[in-house]
């Protein structure tokens, strides 16, 4: 019979951490679970919603479909490690706070690392290629308009652009 428990060593925000998974295990239980990193939510658990978003290796990945042995070797970043070192907020959360882009918070930890992703790579996104980046996330509190205006924002930003008309 196949070894059910494996160890699995990784580096989560930026910290090297070993654990011992059960092989059937997702990111998203291990995450949650060995860790206690919270902001992982458990959504459809299916792949649909995007609450359980993480990165890995700098992209957006959603954990719960992702079995947690994958981690091996790899970088994994969590809401939890987007705050600087005295907790403070880095400037897509701060963004989303401004925009009014939180409702209940649930989808709020996948948008904004999906967003991360999107605002790393450092390019001009137009609005229908924002929005199609963005789409792999759903929102029960129907706050896309904001969330999209908080990534928006960002963006420009980052680039050191103004706000464009319209
Ligand atoms: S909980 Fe993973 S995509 Fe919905
Ligand atoms: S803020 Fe509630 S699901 Fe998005």
């Amino acid at each position: 019979m196949a070894k059910q428990f494996k160890e699995v060593h990784f580096n989560l925000n930026g910290r090297d951490v070993t654990t011992v998974v059960d092989v059937r295990a997702s990111l998203t239980d291990m995450l949650r679970g060995d860790f206690r990193m919270t902001s992982v939510k458990k959504g459809c658990e299916v792949g649909e919603c995007g609450a359980c978003t993480v990165l890995i290796d700098g992209e957006a990945f959603n954990s719960c479909i992702y079995l947690a042995v994958w981690a091996e070797g790899k970088q994994i970043l969590t809401l939890e490690g987007l705050m600087g070192p005295n907790g403070e907020l880095s400037d897509i959360q701060k963004a989303f706070i401004d925009e009014t882009a939180v409702q209940c918070g649930f989808c709020t930890p996948g948008f904004i690392l999906t967003a991360t992703e999107i605002l790393n790579a450092g390019v001009e996104y137009t609005d229908d290629e924002l929005r199609k980046l963005l789409s792999g996330h759903l929102c029960r509190c129907t706050g896309y308009e904001n969330i999209f205006r908080a990534v928006k924002k960002t963006m420009y930003q980052r680039l050191g652009k103004p706000w464009p008309e319209g």
